[in-house]
């Protein structure tokens, strides 16, 4: 079975899951050339990058060297990068010409001459939203990119782009797992005094990204804290590693589907993004689609991650 979304003012028939490809740098141009058509036959064909995935963009480059090798054709897959993450600088940099040249040698390394989406990726807090505009305008002329949209951004910094950008910002792509649920938690606890679950840290993106017709895009949808690992089968998440087992044996599917599958129950229809560069755990992963949780099932889920009702 395929999934997938119509992205409102955006790209339509996307696929519910997307390959994140932030660990292929280490891969060969085969190896790369195997994920990307495991991907694309399973129904996966979108393809998140970002200039700062291995030094000097080797996923991009990898990735470029591994197309040709797949049988497919440009138009049959959606590419996204993502720009303004300068961790060789060590800056954030959403300056018209850090946009421009990024988006110059992702098209480089990729070997295409578009991308079907660019996302500013984390926000540089002196940004310019003039320049920003300019930027998107000369992208959107030359044909070298179709949609525009951010990615860690809280509900005030959209506005502020979209005070100036004409293009319509069509995803935000955030953190989001069962154990890195803030995105979630911070409504559900409101004002209570007794967890700190109830700190709003992101001006409630979630419900603005909804009411906005912004896709959210998870990332690590399997990892807990900040790159520390995967929660499924960790001995330390104990609770959660039952429930997902016991729900994975009544669907027949993995514990690792169940996670995603916790994801795409929402219903904001939000593109879980994976990063496993294991075609078997690929299929794994994407056996998500088949699966439609119950309401119950997506509680006693988030329930055992650590969270209670209030
Ligand atoms: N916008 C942002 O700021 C931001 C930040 C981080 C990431 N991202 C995007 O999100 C994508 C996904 O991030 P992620 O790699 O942290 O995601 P993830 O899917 O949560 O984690 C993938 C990791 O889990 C491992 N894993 C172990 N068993 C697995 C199984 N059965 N099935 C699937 N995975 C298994 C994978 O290893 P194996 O390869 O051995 O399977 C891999 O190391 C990135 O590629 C990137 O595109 C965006």
């Amino acid at each position: 079975m395929n999934k997938t979304y119509n992205v409102v003012n955006g790209p339509q028939n996307v696929p519910a899951i997307v390959q994140g490809c932030m660990r292929m740098p280490d891969l060969s141009a085969e190896a790369a050339a195997k994920v990307i058509r495991t991907d694309y036959d399973l129904g996966i064909n979108f393809y998140d990058h970002a200039t700062c995935y291995g030094e000097n963009g080797a996923a991009e480059t990898r990735f470029g060297e591994a197309f040709p090798l797949t049988g497919l054709k440009r138009e049959d897959v959606f590419i996204q990068s993502k720009c303004g993450l300068c961790f060789d600088r060590n800056e954030f940099d959403w300056s018209y010409d850090n946009i421009i040249s990024s988006v110059d040698d992702s098209l480089r390394r990729l070997k295409t001459d578009y991308l079907d989406s660019l996302l500013l990726h984390r926000p540089d807090v002196i940004f310019d939203p003039e320049e920003v505009a300019s930027a998107f305008d000369k992208l959107e002329k030359e044909g070298k990119v179709r949609y525009f949209g951010v990615s860690n951004l809280v509900p005030m910094q959209i506005e502020l782009l979209k005070k100036y950008v004409k293009q319509p910002l069509v995803f935000n792509q955030v953190q989001l797992s069962l154990e890195q649920s803030q995105l979630i938690d911070q409504a559900l606890y409101m004002n209570n005094k007794t967890t700190d679950m109830s700190c709003n840290r992101d001006g409630n993106a979630l419900d603005y990204c909804r009411l906005h017709d912004i896709t959210i895009q998870a990332w690590s949808p399997l990892q807990h804290g900040m790159f520390k690992g995967n929660f499924v089968d960790n001995p330390d998440f104990p609770k959660l590693n039952e429930t997902l087992g016991k729900i994975a044996e009544r669907e027949g599917v993995s514990k690792t589907a169940i996670a995603i599958a916790w994801i795409l129950r929402h219903p904001a229809k939000i593109q879980a993004i994976i990063g496993t560069m294991n075609p078997e755990h690929i299929k794994d992963a994407y056996s998500a689609v088949n699966v439609t949780l119950s309401h119950h099932d997506w509680y006693e889920l988030y329930l055992s991650a650590g969270k209670f009702l209030p």
